[in-house]
């Protein structure tokens, strides 16, 4: 079933999300629509919050071509992309390292806006599966970012708030103009 994808200035994108205590159907349903929800959106990642469920629940699909990630270590042992995705999980925590990239982000919920944001290159990131399994998985490039970006929406945080102050200006205007 495809959720509605709320749109930059609801409150619930401002939310910080509350974890998940038990993994039940309710959750299994919401995973599996949220993914269906953000292939439909032509998207690599979306969070609870975005379909107005402030939960921490998050899925990523990074396509197995992508060549800007050349680490991947699930607990340690190397891993191909397509070993792991789709990425599904709950209540992760995130300690980002490296030095700092800038890259181009847009967001499912800040539609027709993309803007440079810097953010250091790697991630160790935990989190728990859907199976209840908590792993750690390090990696870089895009997979780092996502990570990145989408724990940020557990936070209440758009990545539009994380560009350089000289595009802020630009942004804020064009963020009015689109929504209000
Ligand atoms: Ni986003």
């Amino acid at each position: 079933m495809l959720l509605e994808i709320v749109q930059y200035g609801h409150p619930v994108l401002r939310q910080k999300c509350r974890s998940i205590e038990h993994v039940d159907d309710g959750i299994r349903d919401l995973a599996k629509n949220m993914l269906e929800t953000m292939y439909a959106a032509d998207g690599v990642g979306l969070a609870a919050p975005q379909v107005n469920i402030p939960i921490q629940l998050i899925c990523i699909d990074i396509p197995e071509d992508e060549d800007s990630v050349s680490l991947l270590k699930v607990d340690g042992e190397d891993r191909k992309l397509s070993d792991i995705m789709p990425l599904i999980f709950i209540n992760p925590s995130l300690e980002p390292y490296g030095e700092m990239e800038s890259c181009q982000e847009g967001c499912l919920s800040v539609r027709k806006i993309r803007a440079s944001v810097a953010r250091p290159k790697k991630v160790r990131a935990t989190v728990t599966l859907l199976d209840g399994k908590t792993v750690t998985i390090d990696c870089d490039g895009l997979l780092a970012r996502c990570f990145q970006h989408e724990c940020d929406h557990l936070n209440g945080v758009l990545f539009v708030e994380r560009v350089s102050s000289a595009q802020r200006l630009t942004l804020k205007s064009k963020l009015k103009r689109l929504f209000g």
